[in-house]
């Protein structure tokens, strides 16, 4: 199989945001101004976390 090298968003089964292959992608806030990031993260979508805008496991709770 061949892997994948383009930067990817993925919802997965249980809702989450997954993006991939980020290097290239601007992430910004309400402002316009820059987010770092890693290469791979997850978006909070459920609105319960701590550390706007990545996921850190908060809707589990
Ligand atoms: S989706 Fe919100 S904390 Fe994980």
């Amino acid at each position: 199989m061949e892997q994948n090298t383009q930067p990817t968003i993925q919802v997965t089964a249980s809702g989450k945001v997954v993006v991939t292959n980020a290097k290239d992608i601007l992430l910004l806030d309400s402002e316009g101004n820059s987010i770092a990031k890693r290469n791979r993260f997850s978006l909070c979508n459920c609105g319960k976390t701590q550390d706007i805008p990545f996921c850190d496991g908060a809707h589990k709770d």
